[in-house]
């Protein structure tokens, strides 16, 4: 598919990729139009700048490795993909002294649904995550590397691979990368589209060739990794962001957000708004505000629930969100979810919140890998169990037993999609009980269906 097609895709549809002016002080995203993803248009943005910095290729003496992990510790750094682990913090476990091979890989398989910022990051400014992933290398000693890519998004991975050939023939990419002692290989490998490949480990049995299964942990990838050797897996947005932390220095990405809580943050808006797509703001904006990029509810629509950070984030009813800002901290402590992924769904008053988490469940019981009892057949009790209630077939005794299974699934399972599957029923319950008991009591959903019809956005 050309630029032509994929623009053309996006106006069809109404979805707002990453190339307009609704972003605020973006870091990621500044400067895109569609077009520029390639290496010289990069470098017209100050591309590659950070890794000659580094090198001490720009008159400078250059960075040492702890000089860089140091920066990207004192930048506040989180890990983009869900968890916010801080990045530095996780760059200093790597053993840089390992004597045989170590491993730095993307994780670019986006599988969280509602999310979509890093297929864009990859499309339209690819070199960015190539020139975060070549200083992570550098930082932590590794000498090989791969970006492991949703399957379902393989014009990204040609992208990818394309931008990577540039870098290469710029000698950003190979042995003695810019005369220096320094050697970094980097590779693409595609995916089949399987959610759970998205979890660090699977996506490793996966990079292995073997089935995407997720591993026991401990040992964790720091020790034991990509073919049991020492690996650091990061996301593609956080990868993404380090160029700019390297050029502008740490406290400079920490000041543009909220202590413990650096930088920009892409949201991937959905649902009930007038202009669905990838925004990039400073972490601690306001949600009010961020709605209002989105175009505001659509149709004017009254305001029901968020979901704020991807699919397996606890729904937050719209009085509350409406108080809150898009960081960490104030989601989770504030709010009671998570930040996630970024993916924020928003619904309307005219969005039965059982057929969502309905919805929801599906999604969990069928991308349950099946190694562990818990998740395997808890998942699909909660989706049968939620489709019955949908379906004015109900039992009383449904809501207790959905919060039982619930709690049965978190915190027993190999890996956390059990709690990612479990913590939607238990969000849900807490906020929307009162819709759960009137479709078992009365066979039909609590909605406003009196609401105005929707404008659609163009
Ligand atoms: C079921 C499941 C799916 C996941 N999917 C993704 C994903 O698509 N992309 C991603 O970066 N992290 C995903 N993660 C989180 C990764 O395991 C890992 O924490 C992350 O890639 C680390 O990068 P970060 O520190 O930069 O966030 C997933 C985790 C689980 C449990
Ligand atoms: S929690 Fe679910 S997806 Fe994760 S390992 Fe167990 S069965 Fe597989």
């Amino acid at each position: 598919m050309n630029v032509e097609q994929i623009l053309s895709q996006f106006q069809a549809t109404g979805v707002e990729s990453c190339f307009h002016d609704r972003h605020i002080n973006p870091q990621i995203y500044a400067g895109l139009n569609g077009r520029n993803w390639g290496i010289q248009d990069y470098e017209a943005r100050g591309g590659y700048a950070a890794l000659r910095k580094i090198l001490g290729k720009d008159g400078g003496e250059g960075l040492t490795q702890d000089q860089v992990i140091a920066t990207v510790k004192e930048s506040g750094l989180r890990g983009r993909g869900g968890a916010g682990f801080p990045t530095g913090l996780k760059w200093s476990f790597m053993p840089r002294q390992f004597p045989g091979q170590k491993y730095l890989v993307c994780n670019s398989d986006e599988g969280e649904p509602g999310t979509c910022k890093d297929r864009d990051i990859m499309e339209y400014n690819p070199h960015t995550v190539i020139e975060g992933m070549i200083i992570a290398a550098y930082a932590m000693g590794i000498s090989v590397g791969y970006n492991y890519i949703h399957g379902e998004i393989f014009h990204a991975y040609e992208r990818f691979e394309a931008a990577l050939e540039e870098a290469r023939a710029a000698g950003y990419l190979g042995d003695n990368i810019l005369g220096s002692s320094f050697s970094f290989q980097l590779h693409a490998s595609h995916g089949f589209g399987a959610y759970i490949c998205g979890e660090e480990t699977a996506l490793l049995e996966s990079l292995e060739g073997k089935k995407g299964q997720p591993r026991f942990k401990p040992p964790f990838p720091a020790s034991f990794g990509l073919y049991g050797k020492p690996t650091t897996i990061n996301n593609t947005e956080t990868f993404a962001a380090v160029p700019w932390i390297i050029r502008n220095g740490g406290q400079a990405y920490l000041e543009c957000g909220k202590p413990n809580n650096g930088g920009t943050k892409i949201f991937s808006v959905s649902g009930d708004v007038e202009r669905p797509g990838n925004y990039e703001v400073p972490m601690g904006t306001p949600f009010a505000k961020l709605l209002e990029l989105a175009g505001g509810v659509r149709g004017g629509r009254k305001l029901k629930a968020v979901i704020p950070g991807g699919s397996s984030s606890p729904v937050i009813p719209a009085d509350l969100m409406m108080k809150l800002t898009m960081d960490y901290d104030s989601i989770a402590k504030e709010g009671g979810s998570m930040l996630g992924s970024g993916a924020v769904i928003v619904m309307d008053e005219t969005r039965c919140m059982v057929k969502a988490l309905a919805r929801l469940s599906y999604f969990y019981s069928h991308e349950s890998c099946g190694q562990c009892t818990p998740c395997r057949e808890g998942t699909g009790w909660l989706w049968r169990m939620v489709d019955r209630i949908e379906h004015g077939q109900g039992r009383a005794s449904d809501i207790d037993m959905l919060d039982s299974v619930a709690g049965n699934i978190m915190g027993r399972t190999i890996c956390a999609l059990g709690d990612a599957a479990a913590m939607p029923v238990r969000g849900m319950l807490k906020h929307f009980r009162h819709e759960f008991v009137h479709l078992i009591e009365h066979k039909t959903p609590l909605v406003n269906a009196d609401a105005t019809a929707v404008k659609t956005h163009g």
